[in-house]
């Protein structure tokens, strides 16, 4: 015999950006962060895990190909939900699987993403999210999609926020073991459904510096760092969570634009410097900056994360379209630049 379940995660932007770990195995942050969640038409990931006496040994497949889960963060995603396991049984095929034998049954996991090959984002928000819903499909386990956020958390910290559709705030917590470090939804899909968000690919060249380690290094040598995680995102997170309930664009973009320019100037203040942005990110914001300026009121928000990729958030499909026109003019298609929109979408389902 053979049980299966299939998942399916959205990615997740950051407007008020996680940067920082306070325990590096747990994944726990120094500070609070909040995103929306896309729609998973073109950002997804697709997951299917499978069990049967039949197989030896845990398997997964990314994209078709083996890839090894030696890893400690794939081990970590697996142990949790094996541990949370409970009996999955099905009286017509006259299966029954115990609470006890998931500990010695193994899986094998395949799973894709939509990503378009040449999009340089990441994928791991989306990939840890699903992987960890899907098994957690798979062995029956009860806990709430908060709880299983903390698990996803241990794969790739912002795949916790990942589980929740629309806008959702990853709270750091305080204790010891990360049990309170998790996803809590503030407003699903339908709170805001004008929004659009414009993703404009801007190189889809692999970073140099990956968030773990570029995190790590900021955290060990930035000064500013901490100003930010004690004293910046606290007050920015009342700020954003009312600019949210209240649809008020002008201040969610304030945010949204400052958040992304203070994570690049820890990055700049990081020893050595972390550059994600490139002259055409650097564009882009002026871009924008110069149009919220001579409106007087903003119009488009900008946001980067570990890359030069422009996520830009439009309060309306008007203004989206407006924008794409701009950037295009700007950024004739026979450079790099490339445009996809999408709207703020579902949870992991
Ligand atoms: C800039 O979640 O990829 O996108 O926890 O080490 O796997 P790890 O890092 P990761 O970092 C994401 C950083 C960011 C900001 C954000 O998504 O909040």
């Amino acid at each position: 015999w053979v049980v299966m379940a299939t998942g399916r995660s959205p990615t997740n932007i950051a407007v008020i950006k996680y940067w920082g770990k306070r325990d590096e195995d747990l994944i726990l942050p120094i500070n609070d962060s909040i995103s929306l969640t896309l729609d998973p038409l073109h950002l997804s990931a697709t997951t299917t895990a499978a069990v049967s006496p039949g197989f030896f040994r845990d398997r997964m497949w990314l994209n078709g190909k083996e890839i090894p889960l030696s890893g400690e963060r794939y081990q970590k995603c697996l142990r949790e939900i094996r541990k949370r396991a409970n009996e999955v049984s099905d009286e017509k095929k006259g299966l029954k699987i115990k609470k006890e034998d998931w500990e010695s049954l193994h899986v094998h996991i395949s799973s894709y993403n939509n990503f378009p090959t040449a999009a340089g984002l990441a994928s791991s928000a989306a990939g840890f999210a699903c992987l960890v819903f899907t098994l957690a499909k798979l062995m029956n386990v009860k806990e709430d999609l908060g709880q299983i956020s903390s698990i996803a958390r241990q794969g790739s910290g912002s795949a916790c926020r990942s589980l929740f559709g629309g806008f959702v705030k990853w709270t750091m917590g305080n204790n010891a073991d990360g049990s309170d470090s998790l996803a809590i939804q503030l407003a699903d899909e339908a709170h805001w459904t004008d929004l659009v968000v414009i993703i404009a690919v801007v190189s889809s060249k692999q970073k140099e510096t990956s968030s773990t380690s570029g995190m790590r290094e900021t955290v060990q040598t930035s000064a500013l760092i901490k100003h930010r995680a004690e004293t910046v995102v606290p007050a920015r997170m009342l700020k954003m969570e009312e600019a949210i309930a209240n649809r008020d664009f002008a201040s969610f973009a304030k945010l949204a634009c400052s958040d992304s320019n203070q994570f690049h100037a820890v990055c700049l203040d990081t020893s050595p410097p972390i550059f994600y942005m490139n002259d055409t990110s650097h564009r882009i914001i002026n871009l924008v900056e110069k149009w919220n300026h001579s409106e007087g009121t903003p119009q488009v928000a900008y946001t980067f994360d570990a890359g030069p990729n422009a996520v830009l958030i439009s309060p309306n499909r008007k203004t989206a379209a407006l924008l794409m026109q701009r950037l295009l003019y700007q950024f004739p298609p026979n450079q790099e630049t490339d445009l996809t929109s999408f709207v703020v979408g579902d949870k992991s389902i």
